[in-house]
Parts: structure tokens; C-alpha cells; sequence
């Protein structure tokens, strides 16, 4: 819990009890301290935040009075309506703009794919329609798309999930256990590092800094730690936005396989490139270490979350085994969403120039905004993805996460990125929304930050821009 708060407290801030209240309100508020999450005692939680017992004593009476926390002599305290988190009845009931999911809405053409494939399902009707692989028409057109970016596979080295994350999920409990080692980097999506934890394995990061990957990092990480897996993102890295290049996959491609470390490749966000086609992009990684790598990939950001399509290529016996372990999990993916999605992959180019220029827009409008709202912030202006990775003037971005909820805006504090919290001063912020939402969104967060920074006493004080 402590390392999940952050840096709770602001420095020279007399209001220790109302800042460690807003952390725990704002965890509350993120889902990660869900309702009914019973708190450690008071005397040990003022141990692991190095805090006096009498602070946490009183940000436990704060979260009482708000209804955020309920306690009985004897049972302890425990987490009651993540509702009451939200400090202005107004704000909760309305709901905030969501300023944390980086996802964008379906693209344009959704429907007409789904009544081509209402016609293609009557085909299907007469068979049982389990395809633990997948359809194959779809592992046709997703192989020919890998072999068309530099990877050349076949239909059969291609398996449909329901999502890229699901994917990672069936390789991580393939490939990984218990106190296994699971190299990162660092930052890194959110959700990989709980899938991690979940088969209570180890993230070991390295960290991927303003200039990209640190190739001798993971080398040598690949040699101390020995780590039984690897999970990366080299296209339109998630937060950061950077993207290996093709001399760097090379080196990475020959540091896996000399270390006979298998690698799970995310590329959800490849086909999100808004300066070209991915196809004159650098190869997969996945051309450099054949037999070490499980490509994953999805739907979600090319097309559409919605309809929970993703996949994963790996060398055919690989496959084979990775199809097998996934019987323990569920038996293929939906009949009728597979079509759907085959049926956008029929002839992709016109949406994806549509998606990429949507996106262009979307990430432009964000930069412009930064530019005028938050000059003293820095960030580098990504060519792909969807997200722009901020360094804040300075460590706030817990504290900043709480208050901009009092403006209206939920957003994703940096520590959400780094597998052991920490990233204070960096702040995600997704291109998914329409441009006059973003620059409306940009500007409350620019209030949020100037009343952080102007040291009211948590946030939760702060009036509603
Ligand atoms: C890097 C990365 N991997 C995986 C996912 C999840 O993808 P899916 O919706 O296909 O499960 C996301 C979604 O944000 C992502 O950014």
C-alpha cells in the first residue's frame, strides 16, 4: 500500500493527514483499493509510510467523515463506497472526463462490417463453432499482414484471443510462475505489470529513458537475472511513445536468442503510426529472433476495443502448446466478432488512413494545448501511439492526479507506469479523445496543477474550475 500511494505528501506541507487522505482517496477513486479492501492497522501503516501514527490516525478520521472508510473496534478498517471518493456530489454524479484510458472510439465503417458479417455467419451456423485457433479466415489475413511488415508467417503460426492482453496473459502463465523472473520496461502498460503479479512472478525493469531503450541495460539484466520471460512494446511504446529502431530490434533480437529468453512482442499500437504505413516501418521484432519471440496483437486500437479481438504468432509448436495451456482458460473467441473484424481486414488501407489521420489531429490538438497551458512541462512530441508522456516541473503527479478529480478530469498518475510506483514526475496523457475535449481537458488540468503547485492543502479543498 505504501508504494502504491506515492509521494503521498507535499514537501513542506503541514497538512500531512489531508495529503495521505487525498493518496488513499485517489486509489480508492482508481479502482486500485477496491470496496470492501480492508487497511492495514494504523500502527503498521505508519510504519511502512515513515509517518507519525497520529497522521494516519487522523487521515483515517478524514476518510471516515467522508464515507470513504468505515472502521469497527476489533475488525480494523476497511474501504466502504468508492462512490463517497468523489469529493463533489456534483462531479460524481456527472461523471469526469476520462483523461486516463488511452483508447479511442470504433472506427468509421464498423457497422457495414458487421452486416457483411451477419451474412458470412449463416455459413458458420451449421458447425459447432469452437475454433480454439481461430477462424481462418482471419489467421489468413493477420498472417499476411505480418508477412507484409517483414515478418513472414503462415496462417497456422497465428492464434485469435480476445485481446492482446488476454494473450499476454495465456503466454505469462505458459511461460512464467511463481517467483519467475519477467524482465519490463520501465515505464511500462499498467495492466501487464498486474498480470505479472498475478501469476506471482517479478517484474525486473529497465529503464527506457528519454532516448529509448538501454539495449546494455537489458543485456545485462538478461544476464544477472536471468529472467524466464520478457514483455515488450518496441512499436509506439505504451506510455512513452518511442519506437525501436530497426538496427536496435537487431541487437535486441540477438540478445533474447543468445540468452534463450523468450519474449512476449506487444504490438497493439503498431498500426497506429501517424507519420507512415507500418509496412515501410522497421521489421517485427520478431524477424530477429524467430524462435524466441510471441508477437501479440489487437484490434482495440486499430479498429475497436469493443470488439476484443487480438492475437498472437508464435513458431508453430509453440503455438501448439500455448493452444493447448489455453483450454485451462476458456475455448477460442467469438464466432461472429471474428468475422467483424476479418471482414475490416478485407481491404484496411482507406480506415486505417482515416484512423492515423484522426489520430494526427487528436495528438496535435494535445501538443498545442500542452504548449499554451503548460509551458514548463516537457515532453517529446511521439510519431505513433496514442499517448504523450510528460515530465512535470516537478514530483506531483499523485497529488495532481487527486486535485484535477476536484476539476472534472480523471487522469493517470505516472506511478500507475513504474512497477514499483515512483515516476512522480511523469504524467501519461492519451490523444483518444475528440480535439475540443482534449483542449478542454489540457486546460483544467493546467488549474489542477497551478492550485497543486500554489500548495492548497491536498486538492480536495480546491473549488471546481
Ligand atoms: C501496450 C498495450 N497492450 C495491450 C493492451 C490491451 O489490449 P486489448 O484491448 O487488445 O486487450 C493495451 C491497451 O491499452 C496496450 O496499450
Amino acid at each position: 500500500m505504501a508504494k502504491m500511494l506515492g509521494v503521498w505528501r507535499k514537501s513542506g506541507s503541514r497538512q500531512g493527514a489531508a495529503d495521505l487522505a487525498a493518496a488513499i482517496q485517489l486509489q480508492v477513486f482508481d479502482g486500485q483499493l477496491p470496496l470492501g479492501t480492508r487497511l492495514p492497522a494504523e500502527r503498521e501503516l505508519a510504519e511502512a509510510l515513515g509517518a507519525s501514527r497520529t497522521m494516519v490516525g487522523a487521515a483515517l478520521d478524514r476518510l471516515r467523515a467522508d464515507g470513504v472508510v468505515a472502521s469497527r473496534r476489533g475488525s480494523g478498517s476497511w474501504i466502504t463506497s468508492p462512490r463517497k471518493a468523489f469529493p463533489d456530489p456534483e462531479l460524481s454524479g456527472r461523471g469526469l472526463i476520462d483523461f486516463a484510458r488511452a483508447a479511442p472510439p470504433a472506427v468509421a465503417g464498423l457497422i457495414p462490417a458487421v452486416d457483411s458479417a451477419r451474412q458470412l455467419l449463416a455459413a458458420e451456423l451449421p458447425e459447432h463453432g469452437y475454433f480454439d485457433q481461430g477462424l481462418p479466415v482471419l489467421r489468413d489475413r493477420i498472417a499476411a499482414r505480418f508477412t507484409a511488415r517483414g515478418l513472414p508467417t503462415t496462417p497456422d503460426e497465428v492464434m485469435i484471443t480476445n485481446g492482446a492482453h488476454h494473450a499476454f496473459v495465456l503466454a505469462l502463465r505458459m511461460l512464467a510462475g511463481p517467483g519467475d523472473r519477467v524482465l519490463v520496461e520501465q515505464p511500462t502498460y499498467p495492466n501487464a505489470l498486474e498480470a505479472i503479479r498475478g501469476v506471482h512472478a517479478t517484474a525486473v525493469p529497465v529503464a527506457l529513458g528519454d532516448h529509448g531503450w538501454d539495449l546494455d541495460g537489458i543485456e545485462a539484466v538478461l544476464r544477472q537475472a536471468s529472467p524466464r520471460l520478457a514483455y515488450l512494446v518496441v512499436d509506439f511504446h505504451n506510455p512513452t511513445g518511442h519506437r525501436l529502431d530497426a538496427a536496435g530490434r537487431e541487437r535486441l533480437g540477438s540478445l533474447l536468442t543468445r540468452a534463450r529468453t523468450p519474449a512476449v512482442v506487444d504490438e497493439t499500437l503498431v498500426e497506429l503510426d501517424l507519420e507512415g504505413d507500418p509496412v515501410d516501418g522497421p521489421p517485427p521484432l520478431g524477424r530477429f529472433a524467430p524462435d524466441w519471440t510471441i508477437t501479440i496483437g489487437s484490434a482495440s486500437k486499430s479498429h475497436w476495443g469493443g470488439l476484443r479481438i487480438g492475437w498472437m504468432r508464435a513458431p508453430e509448436e509453440l503455438l501448439g502448446r500455448l493452444r493447448s495451456a489455453r483450454y485451462a482458460v476458456d475455448l477460442g473467441s467469438p464466432v461472429l466478432e471474428q468475422l467483424v473484424f476479418a471482414e475490416l481486414l478485407a481491404d484496411p488501407r482507406p480506415r486505417m488512413a482515416e484512423r492515423r489521420e484522426e489520430l494526427r489531429d487528436r495528438r496535435d490538438a494535445l501538443v498545442g494545448a500542452l504548449r499554451w497551458y503548460c509551458p514548463d512541462w516537457e515532453f517529446r512530441v511521439p510519431s505513433g501511439g496514442l499517448s504523450v508522456w510528460c515530465k512535470l516541473p516537478e514530483p506531483m503527479s499523485t497529488r495532481l492526479a487527486v486535485t484535477a478529480a476536484n476539476h472534472g478530469l480523471q487522469i493517470a498518475p505516472g506511478s500507475r507506469f513504474g512497477v514499483h510506483g515512483g515516476l512522480e514526475r511523469r504524467l501519461r496523457l492519451p490523444f483518444a479523445l475528440p480535439a475540443e475535449q482534449i483542449h478542454d481537458a489540457v486546460r483544467r488540468l493546467s488549474t489542477a496543477a497551478a492550485a497543486v503547485r500554489g500548495g492548497d492543502r491536498s486538492g480536495l479543498d480546491v473549488p471546481v474550475a
